[in-house]
């Protein structure tokens, strides 16, 4: 198969689809990889890194997507990149279609296979694709939140770790899942005062078991929250109610029961943020202050950090990137059902329910689509 990886085009996108090894598995597995010049270097990787993998290198997004079967991508396409699309090629990528109409229509329009990275599930009920972009956001959480709290970028002037006699920084984490996880992790390790809150006892019972000591668990019921976050110098907001907006767990009455310069980083931004105050911010100005509380709301955190996040993405991606070029997708995808459920567009048909539901469309079931195509 030839597989074709363009540079990414939408604004303060850093990653890239394919890691240099992942290119160079492709081609070990008998594949052609083609790659746009300096697709790599946001990520830094060079064109020259591709080349020792085995790649070729062109000079247009053009030539890539008129040569590829398949695109590996991270971000949706965009309107320009749809329009190179083509009936029988495959995308795999990040689409997030349920909220984009005309993306939606363009990929019916263009006749193409499209996997969604998002969509994409475990023998576990997890995300695969998605897990990698949260353990960054958790991990990089707690490092911004602290450099928020420095006296300078309008924080509370407090140090995470504290010193020999001094407290160290309080910091409550709610949601206990995959963000939350690694969030209470680095926060702890940075020495601070470290509570997960979470409203699924099963969740606060593992983490009890696995983390105790490194951090506490507590049930987030209102009250809880409530006095929890009047004793924060942070608040890292790490919730998630799948297909959902996320819920206002701060309201901005509850703003003036906090310290003076607390910080709140607000990780489910990229859901609608779960702080009433919350509104989302670039990584060129990324903090802001509502009633002597500074927020932090990034919505593409794991950007900050692009070269360890297309790394991490291009680990998860590669078993499935390589299932569908040593297989095809209909047999890869009639082989593995967490890689069907990946499947959200194939010739001019909608297969994924959500997205249908979301835009009023009609869906075709994907075991059918997979079963005609064979
Ligand atoms: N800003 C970014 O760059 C970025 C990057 C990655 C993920 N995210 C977002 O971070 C959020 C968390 O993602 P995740 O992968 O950790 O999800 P997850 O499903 O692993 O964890 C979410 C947790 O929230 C808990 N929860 C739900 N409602 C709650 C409530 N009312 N109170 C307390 N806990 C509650 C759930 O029980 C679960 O444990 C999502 O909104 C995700 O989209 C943002």
């Amino acid at each position: 198969m030839k597989i074709g990886c363009p540079k990414e085009i939408k604004p303060q996108e850093f990653r890239v689809g394919m890691t240099p090894n992942a290119a160079r598995e492709a081609v070990a597995n008998g594949h052609d990889v083609i790659i746009e010049t300096k697709a790599g270097a946001g990520a830094g990787f060079e064109d020259a890194d591709y080349i020792d993998a085995g790649a070729r290198v062109v000079d247009t997004a053009e030539e890539v997507f008129a040569t590829a079967d398949m695109i590996v991508k991270v971000k949706e396409p965009q309107a320009v990149e749809r329009k190179m699309l083509r009936e029988n090629q495959l995308l795999f990528t990040y689409l997030h279609l349920a909220p984009d109409p005309d993306q939606t229509h363009d990929l019916l329009a263009s006749g193409a296979t499209c996997i969604a990275y998002e969509t994409v599930t475990d023998r576990n009920g997890g995300l695969p694709l998605l897990a990698p972009m949260s353990e960054v956001a958790g991990k990089l959480a707690p490092q911004v939140g602290a450099w928020t709290l420095q006296k300078a970028n309008g924080g509370r002037g407090v140090l995470m770790g504290g010193v020999p006699g001094v407290n160290p920084a309080r910091v409550v984490v709610i949601g206990g899942g995959v963000v939350g996880t690694h969030a209470a992790r680095v926060a702890a390790g940075m020495g601070a005062d470290v509570t997960v809150l979470d409203m699924s006892l099963p969740r606060l019972r593992y983490l009890d078991d696995t983390m105790r000591g490194e951090f506490k668990t507590s049930y987030a019921s209102k009250g809880n929250t409530a006095e929890l976050v009047a004793q924060a110098d942070m608040v890292i907001g790490a919730v998630l109610v799948p297909g959902a907006a996320a819920p206002k767990l701060i309201s901005r009455a509850q703003l003036s029961t906090m310290k003076p310069g607390a910080a709140l980083v607000d990780v489910a931004i990229d859901q609608g943020g779960c702080f009433e105050t919350s509104r989302a911010t670039t990584h060129a100005d990324p903090i802001y202050e509502v009633d002597g509380i500074m927020h932090y709301c990034v919505a593409n955190m794991p950007g900050a950090v692009a070269r360890t996040s297309t790394i991490a993405l291009g680990n998860a991606t590669m078993p499935f990137m390589l299932a569908l070029a040593n297989k095809g997708w209909k047999q890869a995808c009639a082989d593995d059902v967490h890689l069907l459920n990946g499947l959200n567009v194939h010739a001019g048909k909608l297969t994924y329910y959500a997205v249908g539901e979301a835009l009023g469309l009609d869906v075709v079931s994907p075991q059918l689509v997979v079963k005609q195509a064979a």
